[in-house]
């Protein structure tokens, strides 16, 4: 059963969990699904648990060992969400996994929410005449694997919920406009293609280490994440840009201050910030910078700044810029 998926680009960043295991996250957060790069996979019945990775140009490439464990523990913990619902086997625990990515991994463009999402579509197409799942069920699959991956499952805007409690399910996402809602672009820049030092499953059980996380959780839970959704509902970009902002700062104050401190960004990132910002102020664009676990700066604007920033981000020394839109999330492919 085969499905693509893209990453999203997060504006209230997830960040810490209150079960790392079940990766239950501590607060909510909100994101826009983008339209590529995509991942594409195929999953069925095997006798045995096989991962199978290819690179963008089709060449195969080496999973190492967390890699695969990853993905057992995936399966193993998407079963006994499955036996939850009432419906036992409907997923052998072994699978044929054929991951095909366009993403390059590790450098803050979410790779692992497109791969993950990607995989609980295949896995909702795989058991369809056992059990018919819905998308929110979906997005709890898909957050088994990785948090930010619960949101990709939905195009447009979604956020995902913390909710309450230990239950494996008491966390899922939610849309909140889709994809015909506000015509936004995000133009990556990503100064390094090298692979990051510590992943986010790391990073998040540190994130209780700092002595402002308590603050950020209750910022967000109070007030930011509200005040983003309005925003974006609103199309009111001047107060999407201030709060986004906050909150990517914020996460990476959280990121700075924890024990070890984990430093994502560079002096590229925030050259890149300098000049963006005094580019908006002098000509007056809708755009907006945040970076999620890495140096990589994403660019959020509107189809007015398009091309501006298109022209900005290609005058970057050193950079791979990836042009992406507003995307559709996680889709099975007929
Ligand atoms: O889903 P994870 O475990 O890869 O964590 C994602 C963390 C951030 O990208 C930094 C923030 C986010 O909400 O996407």
């Amino acid at each position: 059963m085969k499905a693509h998926s893209t990453p999203n680009i997060a504006f209230i960043k997830y960040w810490g969990n209150r079960d790392n295991d079940l990766r239950l996250p501590q607060a909510d957060s909100l994101s826009m699904t983008l339209n590529t790069p995509t991942v594409e996979i195929d999953v069925d019945h095997a006798d045995t648990l096989s991962v199978q990775s290819f690179e963008p140009d089709g060449s195969p490439k080496e999973l190492g060992e967390k890699h695969v464990q990853r993905f057992a523990k995936h399966l193993e913990l998407t079963r006994h969400y499955l036996n939850k619902l009432g419906v036992t086997d409907a997923i052998p625990n072994k699978a044929s996994i054929t991951v095909r990515s366009g993403i390059p991994s590790g450098i803050g463009l979410a790779s692992s929410a497109a791969v993950f999402s990607c995989l609980a579509r295949s896995y909702q197409g795989l058991i369809k005449d056992t059990i018919e799942l819905n998308d929110e069920q979906a997005s709890v699959i898909a957050r088994l694997g990785s948090g930010s991956a619960s949101r990709s499952i939905f195009g447009g805007f979604s956020a995902l919920v913390a909710g309450e409690g230990s239950e494996i399910d008491s966390s899922k996402s939610v849309q909140i406009a889709d994809e015909n809602h506000w015509a936004l672009h995000d133009i990556v820049l990503a100064p390094s293609l090298q692979h990051k030092k510590v992943g986010s499953t790391e990073g998040h059980a540190l994130a209780q280490t700092s002595p402002h996380f308590a603050d950020r959780i209750e910022a967000i839970m109070n007030r930011r994440q509200q005040e983003c959704i309005d925003a974006i509902l609103a199309k009111d970009f001047e107060k999407f840009q201030a709060v986004t902002e906050e909150d990517c700062m914020d996460m990476h104050h959280v990121m700075e201050t924890s024990t070890p401190p984990l430093k994502y960004l560079n002096e590229v990132t925030h050259r890149i910030i300098a000049d963006i910002t005094n580019l908006r102020t002098s000509q007056h664009l809708p755009v907006l910078y945040t970076m999620d676990a890495g140096p990589t700066v994403h660019l959020v604007c509107t189809e007015e700044a398009r091309s501006a920033v298109v022209d900005f981000a290609h005058a970057q020394a050193d950079c791979t810029v990836f042009e992406t839109k507003i995307g559709k999330g996680a889709h099975l492919i007929k």
